[in-house]
């Protein structure tokens, strides 16, 4: 597979999490019909703004981070797409993650472009005042791009409300006024909404549902093992156990926990809450090293911590029949096309994690009118918006006999580039 263009910024010899959107788009341009003469605008982020966030440490010091904000793709709607707070944010890192934004929001058709934040940090070396002090500032160097008309963030890994409360103040001290629609994924007191905290596990149960109806796997009783037990892991776990799911494994950055009757969802979060991870987990029959989790035998894996878990190696040794990717990018291409000739349904990132921005939509539309949903009236819409999302694109895959990535990309990119044709180029 060839990629033409390669951005002068990045190397050419590893093109990182980048890389591996661009062979996504490679497999979708012969989909495209006449639109495939836009493709190439899928391959180039639109705007990149890397930035330097001084801040003043506790004991006096002044230490520098990198952040980031890109915005991939405007055709469509205002920026949207998260901030990561993570020691390995890269810039290859942060555009796929805008590209993924751009397909994402186009397969669930919320009226948004794709963009993403991110500062090279580790969160757990600041204190809380130098936390707010570095979310301060980084947002004030990126509130030239950010607005509720134009780019509006969220959380992401290691941001939360309480990030997104010192945003959303930050930007409304530089403007003058209060824009609750600057940044979703807030307190509901300020305009957050509810279910948004809950809505990316709910989006992966939702369509795990559809995607088990049509393998023929039975919600009650189904072994599902998790990587990843924060915001996404965490809830999905609850709600998959709700269902009667057995969550037979758990791997967070600490460890990895098993129980073959399953794990007793509710008081490991509890454990998590006190020690920070779930590491020396008493209800769990045994702990396994990190490698071994990918050799447990499962009915679903969801994979909801970080990208590029899921190489051709771990494909190969996999034993599953569907994965539900709640994080995003953490299938290669490689272990895309393994998993395919093992006949494993893969949901992708881009259908599997949308209910999380589906919900931010809902967030900013009520902060617009100032009128606010009920809990049952946002997941009530959720739910009909990510079944449809799947039906659409199971359809296409069956009448072209690609995968749901594939087919996921070819629903959003048609999307996208019919956008940008009708608008046409400026000037
Ligand atoms: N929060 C959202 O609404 C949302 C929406 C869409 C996609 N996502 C994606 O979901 C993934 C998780 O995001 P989150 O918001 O739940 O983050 P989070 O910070 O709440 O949780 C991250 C989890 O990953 C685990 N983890 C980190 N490094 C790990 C490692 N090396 N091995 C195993 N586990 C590890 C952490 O221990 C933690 O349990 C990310 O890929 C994110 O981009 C999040």
């Amino acid at each position: 597979m060839s990629h033409d263009y390669i951005p002068s910024y990045l190397n050419p010899n590893d093109l990182g999490p980048w890389g591996q959107y661009l062979q996504q788009v490679d497999r979708v341009a012969p989909h495209l019909g006449s639109l495939s003469r836009w493709v190439e605008t899928l391959k180039r982020p639109k705007r990149i703004l890397t930035v330097d966030v001084p801040i003043e440490r506790d004991d006096g010091t002044i230490a520098h981070y990198e952040g980031y904000r890109v915005q991939h793709n405007l055709s469509r709607g205002p920026g949207k797409g998260g901030v990561r707070f993570h020691q390995d944010v890269t810039l290859s890192e942060v555009m796929a993650l805008s590209a993924w934004m751009s397909v994402k929001n186009a397969a669930v058709n919320v009226p948004y472009g794709g963009a993403k934040g991110g500062i090279r940090v580790d969160p757990s070396t600041l204190s809380k005042g130098e936390l707010q002090r570095l979310t301060r500032r980084y947002t004030s160097e990126i509130s030239m791009l950010i607005g509720p008309t134009k780019d509006i963030p969220a959380p992401d890994v290691n941001t939360n409300e309480q990030v997104m409360a010192w945003m959303m103040d930050s930007y409304a001290m530089i403007e003058g006024n209060l824009s609750t629609g600057v940044v979703t994924g807030k307190p509901i007191s300020l305009g957050g909404s509810l279910g948004r905290r809950e809505a990316t596990g709910r989006g992966v149960f939702v369509v795990g549902q559809e995607a088990a109806a049509r393998r023929g796997v039975a919600l009650a009783g189904a072994r599902i093992a998790i990587q990843g037990f924060g915001n996404v892991g965490g809830t999905a776990a609850t709600i998959f156990a709700d269902a009667g799911a057995k969550i037979v494994a758990v791997q967070d950055h600490t460890g990895t926990i098993v129980r073959e009757d399953g794990l007793d969802v509710a008081q490991l979060h509890k454990h998590v809450a006190e020690a920070g991870g779930v590491k020396g987990f008493p209800g769990a029959d045994a702990t396994l090293d990190r490698d071994a989790f990918w050799d447990i035998e499962s009915d679903i894996l969801i994979p909801a911590a970080l990208e590029r878990q899921i190489t051709a190696d771990v494909a190969a040794r996999l034993k599953t029949k569907i994965i539900l990717e709640g994080a995003n990018g953490p299938t290669t291409p490689e272990a895309d096309d393994i998993l395919a000739d093992k006949d494993v349904l893969v949901v992708p990132d881009v259908l599997a994690n949308a209910g999380g921005v589906t919900v931010s939509y809902f967030e900013w539309v009520q902060d617009f009118s100032s009128f606010f949903w009920t809990e049952d009236e946002i997941n009530a819409r959720l739910t009909r918006i990510m079944q449809s999302a799947f039906g659409a694109v199971w359809d296409v895959a069956q009448e072209k006999k690609v995968s749901l990535r594939t087919a996921t990309f070819i629903v959003a990119c048609t999307r996208i580039l019919q956008a940008r044709e009708v608008r046409g180029l400026y000037p």
